[in-house]
Order: C-alpha cells, then structure tokens, then sequence
C-alpha cells in the first residue's frame, strides 16, 4: 500500500477592495506602464478594516470545505502559512480554527514568507502519514492555508516595493487516502517535495522590525533586481530536483502553479526548463504578490477555470525570503 495526501478541495478569498495600477499611481510615484512592463501586474487587492489575514484565510477555507462537501468537524490538522499574523501570537491558525468552529483540529502557523506554502503544505503532508500527526478526530484530514495581508507592512513611500504586492488567501484540504502500491503511477495526491533555506541572504529581502528587535512590526525591505537573479536559479534547481526524484520530464507535467512575485521569473523559469508557457498558470496580473497565499490562490482559479482538471499532474513552486524556496509535485 502507499499512502497519499490527496487534494479533495480547494478555496480562496480576496478583499473586496481592488486597485489598479492606475489608481496606484495617483499617490505612487509609478506609471501603469512601468509596472506592467517590469512585473506584469495591473491590479491588486487590498485589504480594508475588518479584513485581517485570519478572515481571508476563514473565507478562502469555507470554500475549500465547501468543494470537498465537508464541514469544520471533519478537519484535523490547520497550518496556515503566513509572514503577516493578525497577531504576534497565538497563531492566526488558531483564529482560523476559532471562526471556523474546527474544534477537532490542532492549528500552528508555518513561516517562510512567500515559500510558505511549499512549507505548510509539506508538513501537512508529513503529519497525515504518522498515526500522531493524523489522530486528531481520527479524521486524517488538513485544511492547509496560505494567507497574507502584506499591504500592511509595506512602505507605501517607497515604490519600488509598494507596486508589487497584494492581499489575498488560498486553502486546500488534503485527505491522506491508501492505494495499492501497483497504482502509484496513476494514485492522485502529493508525490514529492523539496525544501530549502539559504539564511545568509536575510538583507535582500527582509522586514526591518520585529517583537525580539525593534519591538515594532516594521516594514518589508528588498533589493529586488538580486532576488530576481537567485529566485530564476533556486527554483529552476529545485524543479529539477523533484522532476528527478519523481523521475519526470517536464514535458509530462500539466501544470506549473509557481509563487506569482513577477510575469517575468515566472517566464524566464519556464524557459530555464523549455516549459511551454502555456503550462505555467499566471494569475500575478489580476493578484500581483501575495506571498504565502499565491500558490494556493493561483491553484484554486485554475480549478474552478477549468484548467487543472482530476488526474493531472500538477508542479507547485516558491522562494521568498530566508531565502526559502521549494516545490511540490502532485496528481490532481
Ligand atoms: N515606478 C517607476 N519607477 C520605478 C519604480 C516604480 N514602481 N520602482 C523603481 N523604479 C525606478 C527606480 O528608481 C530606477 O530608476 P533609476 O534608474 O532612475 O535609478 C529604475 O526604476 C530601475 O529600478 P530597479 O529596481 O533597478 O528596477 P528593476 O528593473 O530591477 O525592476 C523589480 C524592479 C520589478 C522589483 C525587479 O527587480 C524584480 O522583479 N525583482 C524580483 C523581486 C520580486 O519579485 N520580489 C518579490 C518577493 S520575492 C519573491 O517572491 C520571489
């Protein structure tokens, strides 16, 4: 037998408010033009009062739940991925947990910035093959969630960061399922990840305060054309390290869901590794960056588009700040 975490439903919440590069660009000194021509992105959404990254988060889970025909009882592991918690603690996984009324599941918050997806969704998926990880209600089911409300920490003075980043939530609910181990070709669900830390690269992407520091929340800081250039190499290797570990070509896969920080990483990666362009599901132009939520909110519109149909093998991928980085290969 194998066991696999098996994607049975997907969500995601944005907040009501969206601005474009234009109405940016009437307090920002930018232009429509060099945002787009630089990123791809022309619009973003943007959380107002009322809208934290927990209510986000909420909101993109009770769609999740809705699409796999589940209610908050039947969860038993939350991990939320976000560098943007509503507050220093507890953990907005345990907010999550509290306004879904999840009260069979255990809830921690992961933090990789805009890998932490990747993350999230790795340890979930580690935790729901151990008998402890997955006793909880003895359901062996994890909502896993990627939120942020990254409008919050940026410097809206400076625009060479400000134009790039959005609010938003994505969730998933995995679902550990047993297949006979002759199936694994065919078996739907997660079937390699890797992840990876480069610590020494904190001051090129970083956020200049902290509760232990400044005892601020400070704002985020980053010397962009540098992460451009390690962010194209990390994520090609690691591409190629899970395609190997699963023995794939990329050629076989269906779709590549990768963090959407830029129009151009996303295409100069996919050329990297003679992808189609095609493949590659862009959703940076309507979201911009949403760090720890792209991946899952990008997943959830191509579902629900229809792209990213049942048996599909499917690539997800990230790197943000530590540097983290990593990918996930899956069946849909
Ligand atoms: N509007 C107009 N002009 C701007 C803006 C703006 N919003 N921002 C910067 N500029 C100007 C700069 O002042 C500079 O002007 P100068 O030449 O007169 O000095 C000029 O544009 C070029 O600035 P650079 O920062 O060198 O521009 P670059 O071509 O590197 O593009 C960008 C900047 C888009 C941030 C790019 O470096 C990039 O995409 N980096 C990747 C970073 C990223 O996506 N990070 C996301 C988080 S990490 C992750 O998720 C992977």
């Amino acid at each position: 037998m194998i066991r696999r975490s098996c994607v049975i439903g997907t969500g995601s919440a944005l907040p009501e408010r969206r601005v474009t590069n234009e109405e940016l660009a009437r307090t920002v000194d930018t232009s429509d033009e060099w945002i787009r021509e630089r990123t791809g992105i022309a619009a973003r959404h943007i959380a107002g009062e009322g809208e934290t990254t927990a209510t986000l988060a909420a909101d993109a889970a009770r769609k999740a739940l809705d699409t796999a025909g589940l209610t908050a009882a039947d969860i038993s592991l939350i991990v939320l991925a976000t560098a943007t918690p509503d507050q220093t603690f507890p953990s907005s996984a345990s907010k999550v947990q509290d306004l879904l009324g999840a009260t069979n599941a255990y809830a921690f918050d992961v933090g990789a910035v805009c890998s932490g997806f990747l993350y999230a969704i790795a340890t979930a998926d580690a935790l729901l093959k151990t008998p402890a990880g997955a006793a909880a209600g003895g359901r062996h089911r994890a909502l896993v969630i990627g939120a942020e409300t990254f409008s919050r920490i940026l410097d809206w003075d400076d625009r060479g960061t400000c134009v790039l980043f959005g609010d938003g939530a994505g969730a998933m609910i995995l679902e550990a399922r047993d297949f006979p181990a002759n199936q694994a070709d065919t078996a739907p669900g997660i079937i390699a990840s890797r992840l990876h830390t480069e610590g020494a690269h904190n001051e090129l992407l970083y956020v200049d305060g902290g509760p232990s520091t400044t005892g601020t929340v400070g704002k985020l800081r980053m010397k962009g054309r540098e992460v451009f250039r390690h962010a194209v190499t990390n994520l090609a290797d690691v591409l190629r390290e899970v395609m190997d570990e699963a023995g794939i070509a990329p050629a076989a896969l269906d779709w590549v869901v990768p963090h959407q920080a830029n129009a151009r990483i996303l295409d100069a990666t996919a050329k990297k590794l003679g992808l189609p362009p095609e493949k590659v599901v862009k959703t940076v132009q309507d979201h911009a960056n949403t760090s720890a939520a792209s991946v899952p909110l990008a997943y959830d519109v191509a579902v629900r588009d229809g792209r990213i149909q049942p048996g599909q093998l499917v690539m997800l991928e990230a790197m943000g700040g530590g540097f983290t980085w990593g990918a996930c290969l899956l069946r849909s």
